[in-house]
């Protein structure tokens, strides 16, 4: 497949366009890879680079994937994605299944990552985590904390049983959408 490269600004507007109704995030250790839905994301520049942050709750067994392999690829469709793929890839763990199989999901080497990118989901961001930080939910307004983290008592012993979410500051090494080369379906 070919790469047509992207600027930051043409990634950022897909990604804003996209992350609504969901994008793929995909992790790989030891060439097993499984690719998850996320909802939350935020494109722009820190320490004068080109970033993606994703949220990744504690629980996820992506979360620990990232803990092992700090590379990972952002993925998104061109157009609608298939409603089947975010529902399986939002729901169901990579722990218990082979996401990329059960949705088939077209692995394509990463350009700079060990992570591959994924032809039915091409536009891309290639990344590595130069930064990561669990949130401290009892800096979040209360309105936001009892929404989204609502898991346990506040008297619970850890802010942890609550699920927080780690973000992740990918740096973008590369930003491309994948495109068949001539003569590939
Ligand atoms: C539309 C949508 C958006 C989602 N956004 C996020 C998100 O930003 N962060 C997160 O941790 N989980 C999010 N999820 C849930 C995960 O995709 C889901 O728990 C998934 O099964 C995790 O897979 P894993 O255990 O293989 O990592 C979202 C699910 C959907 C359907």
């Amino acid at each position: 497949m070919k790469h047509r490269p992207l600027t930051l600004a043409e990634f950022a507007s897909y990604a804003a366009e996209a992350l609504p109704r969901g994008i793929l995030l995909t992790s790989a250790v030891d060439q097993k890879v499984n690719t998850m839905v996320i909802g939350w994301g935020t494109v722009g520049v820190n320490w004068n680079l080109p970033v993606f942050a994703a949220y990744v709750r504690v629980s996820r067994h992506t979360r620990e994937l990232l803990d092992r392999n700090p590379e990972f690829t952002v993925n998104i469709p061109l157009g609608k994605a298939d409603r089947d793929t975010i529902a399986v890839c939002g729901s169901k763990s990579g722990r218990d299944l082979d996401k990329l199989a059960a949705c088939s999901l077209h692995p394509v080497p990463g350009e700079q990552v060990s992570v591959p990118a994924l032809r039915e989901f091409p536009v891309t961001a290639e990344c590595r985590i130069i930064y990561r930080q669990q949130e401290e939910l009892s800096l979040l307004p209360e309105e936001i904390r009892s929404r989204f983290y609502p898991h346990s008592r506040d008297d619970a012993p850890s802010d942890n049983s609550r699920d927080p979410h780690v973000i992740y500051y990918g740096q973008i090494l590369s930003a491309y959408v994948l495109e068949p080369e001539e003569g590939e379906g």
